[in-house]
């Protein structure tokens, strides 16, 4: 059974975001489910938390990014949680090569970090998120007159055209 499960109440609405959210929740339910083996390979835990490792730094780099471009101002706090996230998953990956069995209580600890995170400090800066993009499609609209078209040029054109095709 996996340790997690997708599900709309994870979705924080921008489906770059939960796409990666999704890989995060998967890549630690494969982690979940070679520890739970009674002979777990070394190799597979390795390469998987690894993978974990890689993932979480771009996808952090990738929300602190965004923070940047709409000038987040709960920036700094959010960056704190990533940068102990990171650091836990760093702890594991130093006990497995240092040859500790790092058990499945940690990734219980994994988990609720994770749906934590997504549920409170991830969904607290979509809205940020959809008004710097709202605004930023009324500047283009704005620029481009063009395509709001007034209301008696749209009739005009309407009557035009179904006279020609009657
Ligand atoms: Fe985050």
């Amino acid at each position: 059974m996996p340790l997690m499960t997708w599900s709309n109440e994870l979705s924080v609405g921008l489906p770059d975001i939960d796409r990666e959210h999704h890989w995060l929740l998967d890549a630690t339910n494969l982690l979940h489910d070679e520890l739970s083996k009674p002979q777990p390979s070394p190799a597979v835990v390795g390469d998987t938390l690894h993978g974990l490792m890689d993932y979480t730094v771009n996808h952090f780099v990738g929300e602190e990014s965004l923070f940047q471009q709409v000038q987040y101002p709960h920036a700094d706090a959010h960056r704190a949680l990533h940068d102990r996230f990171t650091a836990q998953v760093m702890g594991l990956i130093n006990d497995h090569e240092a040859g500790k069995d790092i058990g499945t209580n940690t990734l219980e600890l994994l988990k609720n970090w994770l749906i934590q995170h997504i549920m409170v400090a991830d969904k607290a800066y979509v809205p940020f998120i959809l008004a710097a993009e709202s605004a930023a499609n009324r500047a283009r609209a704005g620029r481009r007159p063009g395509l709001k078209r007034p209301r008696a040029w749209a009739d005009k054109r309407g009557k035009q055209r179904a006279r020609h095709q009657g």
